[in-house]
C-alpha cells in the first residue's frame, strides 16, 4: 500500500445529496413527502396530486391539479409505430425489461424537444412521461400474455385507465372496480418517493450528466429491478410459493434464513435506513385484509406472509439485526389478489415512484449548484510497480 488513502489527500467524506423533497427517519419509522407525514397523503391524496407535490414542492390548488389531470389525460397516446417495438421482443421478456427498454425507445420520439435546459421542453416531458408510463407497462403486461393493446380512454382517471389497459379487452365492456382502484392509488402513493434509494440515486447521477428525462427514467428502471430493491416484491411471493410448495413449514425456512442456507433471504424484510417497522408497510399491510376481503380473495399467501411476519419479529436473529417488514412484504399479495401477474409486480412500483424520479431529476437540473455525479473510491489495490524489463 502507498500508505496514503483518499482521506491523506483531503478527500474529506463528502456531503450527502441535499433535497427537499422526502424527509425519512429510520429510527422512528417516520416517511413525509414534502413534509407530509404519509399516513396522511396516503389516506386523503391521490397520485397525481401527490406526484405534482413532489415535483412542484406544494399540493397543487384545484385548478392546478385539474389542468395537469386534464395535460396527462391528453398525453397518454404513443406513436403508432412504437407499438411494433414490443413484437421484436419475445412474449417472455420480464416486463421490467421491457418497460425500461420501450421508455428508452420513447425518447426517440422526442429528440429535439428533449432539451433539459428548456424549461418547456421539461415540463411537456413531465407529463408525457406520466402520461405514457402507465400505457408502456400495460402494453408490456398484455404482450406477456399475448392480448390486444387497447387504446387508453381519456374519460377515466389515471388509475381506472390503467386498469382498464390491463385488465380490458376489446370484445367486452370494462368497469374498474372501485375497491381495486381505492388500493391501487393508496399503493402507488406509498411508492412515489423515498429519498436516495437505489433508484432514485440512479436517477440522479444519470441526470447529474445533462441527459434527459427519458434516459435518467430508464436508468432508474433497470436499477430498481434488482431483486434487492424494487424486483423484492416479486421475490417475496416467489418465496411464500415455495415455502407453501415445499411443504418445509415457516420454522424451517426461517431456520434457513439464519443459517444462511445458500444464501436464501427473508425477502420484504430488511432496508439500508429503515431499523424500525416501514411505515409503509405498516399502510400496505392493513389493507392487504381489507382488500382481499372486498375483492372475495382468500390468498393462503397473506396468512403465510403474517405467520412469517410474527415468527421473524420474535426471533433474536432478526431483531438483533433490527430486520422489520418493508414496503415489499405485503404489497405482492394484493397485486395478485387484483389479477396482476408476478412479474408485473416491479413495474407497478416503477409506475408508483416516477414523480419521484421526475422530482429528483427535476430538483439537480435546476439546481444551480449541480455538479455532475462522481461517486468517490478509497484505493484499495496494488501500490505502484513497474512493467517486467522497466
Ligand atoms: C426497497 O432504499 C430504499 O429506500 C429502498 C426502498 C424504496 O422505497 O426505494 O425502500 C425499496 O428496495 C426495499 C428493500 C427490498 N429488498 C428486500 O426486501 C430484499 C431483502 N432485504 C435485504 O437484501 C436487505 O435487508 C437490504 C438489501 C434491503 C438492506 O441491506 P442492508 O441494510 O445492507 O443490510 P445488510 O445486508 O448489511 O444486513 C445486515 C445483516 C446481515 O447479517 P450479518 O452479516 O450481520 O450476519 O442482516 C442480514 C444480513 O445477512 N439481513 C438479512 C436480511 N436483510 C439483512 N437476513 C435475512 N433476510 C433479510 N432480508
Amino acid at each position: 500500500q502507498t500508505g496514503h488513502t483518499a482521506l491523506d489527500y483531503g478527500f474529506v467524506n463528502t456531503a450527502a445529496t441535499k433535497s427537499a423533497i422526502t424527509f425519512i427517519d429510520g429510527d422512528e419509522g417516520i416517511l413525509r413527502y414534502r413534509g407530509y407525514p404519509i399516513e396522511q397523503l396516503a389516506k386523503n391524496s391521490s397520485y397525481l396530486e401527490v406526484a405534482w407535490l413532489l415535483i412542484y414542492g406544494e399540493l397543487p390548488t384545484g385548478d392546478q391539479l385539474g389542468e395537469f389531470d386534464e395535460k396527462i389525460r391528453r398525453h397518454t397516446l404513443i406513436h403508432e409505430d412504437l407499438k411494433h417495438f414490443f413484437s421484436a421482443l419475445p412474449h417472455t421478456a420480464h416486463p421490467m425489461s421491457v418497460l425500461s427498454s420501450a421508455v428508452s425507445a420513447l425518447s426517440t420520439y422526442y429528440e429535439g424537444q428533449s432539451d433539459p435546459h428548456n424549461p418547456e421542453h421539461v415540463e411537456l416531458n413531465t407529463i408525457r412521461m406520466l402520461a405514457k408510463l402507465p400505457v408502456l407497462a400495460a402494453y408490456a403486461h398484455k404482450k406477456s400474455i399475448g392480448q390486444a393493446f387497447l387504446y387508453p380512454d381519456n374519460s377515466l382517471s389515471f388509475v381506472d385507465n390503467f386498469l382498464k389497459l390491463n385488465f380490458g379487452v376489446l370484445s367486452e365492456e370494462y368497469v374498474a372496480n372501485p375497491v381495486m382502484s381505492r388500493a391501487l392509488e393508496r399503493l402507488l402513493i406509498l411508492h412515489e418517493d423515498h429519498e436516495q434509494n437505489a433508484s432514485t440515486s440512479t436517477v440522479r447521477l444519470v441526470g447529474s450528466t445533462g441527459a434527459n428525462q427519458f434516459s435518467s427514467i430508464s436508468a432508474g428502471i433497470n436499477a430498481l429491478y434488482g431483486p434487492l430493491h424494487g424486483g423484492a416484491n416479486e421475490a417475496v411471493l416467489d418465496m411464500l410459493g415455495k415455502i407453501r410448495d415445499s411443504g418445509e413449514g415457516v420454522k424451517r425456512f426461517v431456520e434457513r434464513v439464519k443459517n444462511k442456507e445458500d444464501g436464501v433471504k427473508l425477502m420484504g424484510f430488511g432496508h439500508r435506513v429503515y431499523k424500525n417497522y416501514d411505515p409503509r408497510a405498516k399502510l400496505v399491510k392493513e389493507s392487504a385484509d381489507e382488500v382481499l376481503a372486498e375483492l372475495g380473495v382468500k390468498d393462503p399467501l397473506l396468512d403465510l406472509a403474517k405467520e412469517l411476519e410474527e415468527i421473524a419479529l420474535n426471533d433474536e436473529y432478526f431483531q438483533s439485526r433490527r430486520l422489520y417488514p418493508n414496503v415489499d412484504f405485503y404489497t405482492g399479495v394484493i397485486y395478485k389478489a387484483m389479477g396482476f401477474p408476478t412479474r408485473m409486480f416491479t413495474v407497478l412500483f416503477a409506475i408508483g415512484r416516477l414523480p419521484g424520479w421526475l422530482a429528483h431529476w427535476n430538483e439537480l437540473n435546476t439546481d444551480p449548484q449541480t455538479k455532475i455525479g462522481r461517486p468517490q473510491q478509497l484505493y484499495t489495490g496494488a501500490p505502484e510497480r513497474n512493467y517486467p524489463g522497466m
